[in-house]
This record gives C-alpha cells, sequence and structure tokens, in this order.
C-alpha cells in the first residue's frame, strides 16, 4: 500500500523565538515538496508563534496529559496543545519513558487523549543498548508496541516511531538490515493487532541520528516511511536534505 512519507523534526528542549526564522525557513521547504509530509513538534512556549509561520509543515507537541483537565501542576491536555495551534503530538519518546517514569499504559491513556481532541499522534518505541546486545530488542519492541498501542488505532490518525535508544544523539545508527529487520517486524505485529489494512496504511518512522548523509538509504528501506529527528531538524539547512531525501 503506498504510504505518504511522513518526516517530523522533533525539537525536544530546544528553541526560542528566535528561532522561529528557522520555522519558516523548513515550512517553505515543506511547501515545495507537496509529496512528503513535514511536521516540527516545537516546545509547547512555541506553538502558538510557530504555527502561523510553519508554511506547508504542520506543528506538534512533544507530549500531553492523559486527563483532559485537573490537578496536574506543569502538565498540559490535548485541548490546550489543539488551541494553541498544535495538529499533532507525539507520545511515548524515550526521553520521557525514561525521565518522567511513563509507562506503556501512560502512553497509550495519553494517545487516546489526544486522539479525542482530534490531534494525531506519534508513538515512539525502541530498545536500549543492553536490550539490543542481548539480542532481545525484536521482542522487546513488540511487547512495547502491544502495550503502547491505544484502542481503536487507525492509520488515518496514528503513526508509530522506532527510535532505538542507542541511536538517539549518538551518530550511531543500526544497519540497514537492522531497521529493516525491525520495520518489517514491526509492520507483521501491526496486522495482528489491528489487521492487515490499517497496519498496511499506517506510517512506521525511523528516528536516532538520521541526518542528510543517511535519511535516503534509510528511507529507501520498505517499511520505514519517513523519520522523526531531533538533532538534525533544528534548522532548515540540516533539515531540507532530509525531506528532499523522503522526496526521493
Ligand atoms: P536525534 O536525531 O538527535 O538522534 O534524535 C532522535 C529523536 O529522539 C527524535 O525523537
Amino acid at each position: 500500500m503506498a504510504r505518504t512519507m511522513l518526516v517530523v523534526g522533533n525539537w525536544k528542549m530546544n528553541g526560542l523565538k528566535a528561532q522561529l526564522g528557522e520555522v519558516e525557513a523548513i515550512g517553505a521547504i515543506a511547501s515545495s515538496h507537496a509529496g512528503v509530509e513535514v511536521g516540527l513538534c516545537v516546545p509547547a512556549t512555541l506553538i502558538a508563534s510557530a504555527s502561523g509561520k510553519a508554511g506547508g509543515a504542520f506543528i506538534g507537541a512533544q507530549d500531553c496529559h492523559q486527563k483532559e483537565s485537573g490537578a496536574h501542576t506543569g502538565c498540559l491536555s490535548a485541548a490546550m496543545l489543539k488551541e494553541a495551534g498544535a495538529t499533532s503530538v507525539i507520545v511515548g519518546h524515550s526521553e520521557r519513558r525514561t525521565d518522567q517514569h511513563e509507562t506503556s499504559a501512560d502512553v497509550a491513556a495519553k494517545a487516546l487523549a489526544a486522539k479525542a481532541e482530534g490531534l494525531k499522534v506519534i508513538l515512539c518505541l525502541g530498545e536500549s543498548l543492553e536490550t539490543r546486545d542481548s539480542g532481545k530488542a525484536i521482542d522487546f519492541v513488540l511487547d512495547q508496541l502491544a502495550a503502547s498501542l491505544p484502542e481503536g488505532a487507525g492509520a488515518d490518525w496514528l503513526s508509530i516511531a522506532y527510535e532505538p535508544i542507542w541511536a538517539i544523539g549518538t551518530g550511531r545508527i543500526p544497519t540497514m538490515e537492522q531497521i529493516d529487520e525491525m520495520h518489517s517486524a514491526i509492520r507483521g505485529k501491526l496486522r495482528d493487532l489491528i489487521g492487515a489494512g490499517e497496519a498496511d496504511g499506517m506510517r512506521v518512522l525511523y528516528g536516532g541520528s538520521v541526518n542528510a548523509d543517511n535519511a535516503k538509504d534509510i528511507f529507501a528501506i520498505a517499511d520505514v516511511d519517513g523519520g522523526l529527528v531531533g538533532g538534525a531538524s533544528l534548522t532548515a539547512a540540516k533539515f531540507g536534505p532530509i525531506i528532499e531525501a523522503a522526496a526521493g
């Protein structure tokens, strides 16, 4: 099944208003590559100002709370993110699973809360180096997928991002064979969990040290439908070639 390539920047805890020029420049590149869906998940403080400048790119958030409202100091609901201008949200990034101790059940609940507000969701999975070295990476990631996948998961609102923790920000990426093997396994598990129709339409992104030099090879892998990009999404100069690589 033909799936539109999806390339999303995750700015993490980077970006002040001074960087809105980069949002504008990336949005302009996105506009000239209509065949690729491009997004930028900026810090929540930038969502409102970035959404007016993003051109052909959508603006997303990096997390949302699973509840609609309440006594959760410092947290943001899906409705708040949507009102600010986000149309998507990342859930379950490994940095949040580690730093904020988010469980897969939390991640599934966050995804459902986002969907209830009409936000699209990018759900992250990935194994540690220890798990990779023990030969259990595929089992681990498939279990994590089964535990994190929200009820009613559908290709029209949910994408998966496979991000091996040991490849994030390290410059070290899996071999193309390892990426191929993992993405095929994720696709197969999705078929078991939600049926072939939804599974074959769902984008499965790769993330972890994607850059201008490796993007073309990674995006050429059959079950890779784009990328979730950290460091190399912070400037148009670095992100532009990755968008171009996805355009083929
Ligand atoms: P890097 O591209 O900086 O390795 O980050 C990947 C990532 O964690 C995206 O969510």
